[in-house]
């Protein structure tokens, strides 16, 4: 059965990512080794998820390109923006995630995607000092205003350059200083517009000028970092009004995935909790931004909403009152981008006889990461033909800290599980079958 209100995937899908670091130029590098074949996509939902459609004796498990129309990682063109100049290829290169033989047979393809200039403000990401940045007619840093219509401007030519059908536009750069949601300036699009315009540095960070302009241009947007950017009503209401999917906040790949999915057996065994610790050293440039407290700040607040939306102490006062919940992040450079994390999970059972759990993950950040920002792009990408706008709550799945109208007191989905059967029930529907399972 086939919808045919979701408009085919015809022609060539721009996917214009913020930042050419590690995980960047891991997604582009992937991509381009496997529509070579000579790397497997592993770890993408999209290419390789099986999910039941229909019921009964017309039950079948289909991969989501045979339940909707995707886009082919053949038909994707890859631009990007960053503060510093080099390639793709040389970027990858520096981020020392991928070995040269997986990079070298796609090095002329990395070598042509070449970082057009960053809207960038050096307040929001100190121990960063490139100059591939945009500069205005007196060579002072643009106003924010001025960084919106030169990224309106990149986004148009980059579009007709390359001869693009659709474009997303996805935020891989390094995670911003914390902007809190001041409703004056970011509760409404007139307000937020304002702001903007009389170059309100402290509360319009350089990221939203990316969204902004990419939701004028007609343009999906994905916020991969902690930042505020779109998780703000100003966002929702220009998403709305421009009738473009918005997604975020901030990639779950490594220690809050396994948190995400964790947390539930505690919860579904009925134990109790008296804390959980999760630490980790980093030594990629992420690592050395996030080094900063303010940078930090905004991890923080992000991998710290998992737990309070999945173990309830209003649900069940006996087990999960006033447990200890804490997230460290540790530069330490000799690891680079393989990431370790640990947890310890001081867990309570019959009769209140304490135990501990502990999880020690050796994980590589960007390779966890650059499936999900592939799934992330080709599924909004997908929402946007399927005429959704707004806020797209199936994706929470894919994120640390996934969006939602906290101004009317919705709470978000954290629950992996949960998480999992709205993905589901959103592909059966746009794909013209009954969403079938329920959330509990
Ligand atoms: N890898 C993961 O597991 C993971 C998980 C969740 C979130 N993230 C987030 O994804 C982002 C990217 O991570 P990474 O490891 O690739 O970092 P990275 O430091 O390797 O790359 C980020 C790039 O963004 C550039 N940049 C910074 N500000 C910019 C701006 N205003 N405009 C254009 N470019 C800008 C930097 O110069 C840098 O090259 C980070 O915010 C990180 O917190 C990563």
């Amino acid at each position: 059965m086939s919808n045919q209100t979701v408009k085919p995937a015809e022609g060539k899908l721009g996917i214009m990512v913020v930042g050419c670091g590690a995980v960047a130029t891991t997604l582009m590098t992937g991509v381009l080794m496997a529509r070579k074949g000579l790397a497997k996509p592993v770890g993408s939902m999209t290419q390789y998820d099986k999910i039941r459609v229909g019921r009964g004796a017309e039950k079948r498990y289909l991969a989501y390109g045979d339940i909707v129309p995707l886009a082919s990682l053949d038909d994707i063109v890859f631009g990007t923006w960053d503060v510093y100049p080099q390639s793709a290829y040389q970027a990858a290169m520096y981020a020392q995630v991928l070995q040269e033989k997986d990079i070298n047979p796609v090095r002329d393809e990395l070598e042509q995607i070449v970082p057009m200039k960053a809207a960038f403000d050096k307040n929001y990401a100190k121990r960063l000092d490139g100059d591939n940045v945009k500069v205005n007619a007196a060579g002072k840093m643009p106003t924010r205003w001025e960084m919106v219509e030169a990224l309106r401007e990149d986004i148009r030519t980059f579009k007709q350059k390359n001869g693009c059908c659709r474009l997303v536009v996805i935020w891989a750069a390094s995670t911003e200083i914390y902007v809190p949601v001041d409703l004056s300036v970011h509760g409404s699009l007139k307000d937020l517009e304002a702001a903007m315009k009389a170059d309100d540095r402290q509360r319009v960070a350089p990221s939203m000028c990316y969204a902004y302009a990419a939701l004028t241009e007609g343009v999906p947007f994905i916020m991969g970092a902690p930042n505020t950017t779109v998780d703000i009503p100003a966002m929702w209401e220009l998403a709305e009004r421009q009738r473009v999917p918005i997604a975020g906040k901030d990639f779950k790949t490594g220690q809050t995935l396994v948190k995400s999915g964790f947390a539930p057996i505690i919860g579904t065994r009925c134990l109790g909790l008296n804390g959980w610790f999760s630490t980790n050293i980093l030594g990629n440039r992420d690592g050395l931004v996030l080094d900063e407290p303010d940078n930090f700040h905004t991890k923080e607040v992000s991998k710290l909403s998992t737990l309070e939306t999945i173990l309830k102490p209003e649900v069940q006062p006996d087990l999960y009152t006033d447990y200890f919940h804490k997230v460290r992040i540790n530069y330490y450079p000799p690891r680079g981008d393989n990431k370790e994390g640990w947890d310890n999970i001081d867990i309570f059972g019959w009769m209140g006889y304490p135990m501990q759990i502990k999880i020690n993950f050796l994980c590589r950040d960007s390779i966890l990461a650059a499936p999900l920002a592939l799934d992330l792009c080709l599924l909004t990408d997908l929402a946007a033909r399927a005429g959704r706008y707004g806020t797209q709550r199936f994706l929470s799945f894919f994120l640390k800290n996934p969006m939602h109208d906290y101004t009317k007191g919705e709470e978000a989905v954290n629950n992996l599980y949960q998480q999992y059967t709205m993905l589901k029930n959103a592909l059966r529907e746009m794909g013209g079958y009954e969403a079938d399972e329920e959330i509990d």
